[in-house]
């Protein structure tokens, strides 16, 4: 029998394990050692949908607990990956599965780099989710989950259960052109909301905007064309235009951590463009420009 671990219980995180929890997956919170949970020996996850309230009890685990994780699901913020899963690392039995579901490209390779002997999967979700309160969590938004391995063209066994959960989760043979294709469509947009702070339709509707996104897509094409990911980017400006206009009031989640005063994403979003830009001889000063814009803004000011 499956028993999923998760590791980063928040917006993401927490409305996975309820989705296992529904699934009849077993399911553990892997948690801070310090997180007042651990005490009463359980959590409860309160699940926001369509207006109803929905509780969920979980047992709880303390990072520093050493029973052994054979699968294990890493739902932290994409800079929080690495350290995260060092801090559970004496857990992880060789040929663990660890699922990684997160935004952005990098740290996928930093932890089949430092952690050869696991069973890597990476994953892309469009759900919608977030924080009320610490254990709190609106599901916004109804979306698609895509899970693969790179150059594994069909699913391992234990997928099975995950596409019984309630939600659209499907197997992709090509999950490098999956997470490169968001990748692609957040660079085009969510630095620029976060540094003009500006709700996504801005982008359509002022057009010296309109005219940055289409020249940073410009620059995310070449690069991502040099990095052999031509599928990604197949089409980009118009994905981007059509995701602008389609989510005209949203505002990005780089601009929601900009305005919270969290960190941002951005290092693994368009620092890792530029890394592969790097790489591969390709220039793109607009996109290092807004890179450099936006680490010097969230540097010199307060959250608003
Ligand atoms: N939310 C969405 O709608 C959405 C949609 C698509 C993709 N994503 C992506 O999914 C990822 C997660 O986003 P999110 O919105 O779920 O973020 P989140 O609500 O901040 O959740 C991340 C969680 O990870 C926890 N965490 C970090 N390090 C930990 C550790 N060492 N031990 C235990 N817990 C740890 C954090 O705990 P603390 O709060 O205590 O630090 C937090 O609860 C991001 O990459 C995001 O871009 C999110």
């Amino acid at each position: 029998m499956q028993h999923w671990h998760i590791l980063g219980a928040g917006a993401i995180g927490g409305l996975f394990a309820t989705l296992l929890q529904d699934a009849g997956i077993p399911c553990t919170l892997l948690l801070r050692d310090d997180d007042p949970d651990l005490a009463a020996g359980s959590a409860c996850i309160t699940l926001r949908r369509d207006d109803q309230l929905h509780k969920h009890r979980f047992a709880v685990s303390a990072n520093s607990e050493d029973s052994p994780l054979s699968y294990l699901l890493v739902c932290t913020k994409a800079y929080d990956m690495v350290p995260a899963i060092a801090g559970i690392e004496h857990r992880l039995a060789p040929g663990a599965t660890i699922l990684l579901l997160a935004n952005g490209l990098g740290y996928q390779e930093q932890v089949q780099a430092r952690w050869p002997r696991l069973d890597c999967f990476a994953g892309s979700t469009t759900e919608g989710a977030f924080r009320e309160a610490r254990r709190s969590i609106c599901h916004a938004g109804h979306g698609s989950t895509l899970v693969g391995q790179p150059g594994r063209p069909s699913a391992p066994d234990w997928f099975a259960s995950w596409q019984g959960l309630q939600t659209s989760c499907e197997w992709s043979a090509d999950i490098d052109t999956v997470l490169w294709r968001k990748l692609a469509i957040n660079c085009a947009i969510n630095p620029v909301t976060a540094l003009h702070r500006c709700p996504n339709g801005a982008l359509a509707e002022q057009p010296q905007l309109a005219a940055l996104v289409r020249e940073l897509c410009t620059e995310i094409s070449a690069i991502a064309i040099a990095s052999g990911q031509a599928g990604a980017v197949e089409d980009l400006h118009p994905q981007v235009m059509a995701v602008i206009r389609a989510t005209a009031s949203n505002r990005s989640s780089m601009l929601q951590d900009v305005l919270a005063g969290r960190e941002t994403e951005i290092d693994y979003l368009t620092g890792y463009l530029l890394a592969q830009g790097q790489q591969f001889g390709v220039e793109a000063p607009r996109n290092a420009l807004l890179l450099q814009a936006l680490k010097a803004q969230n540097a010199g000011h307060a959250p608003a």
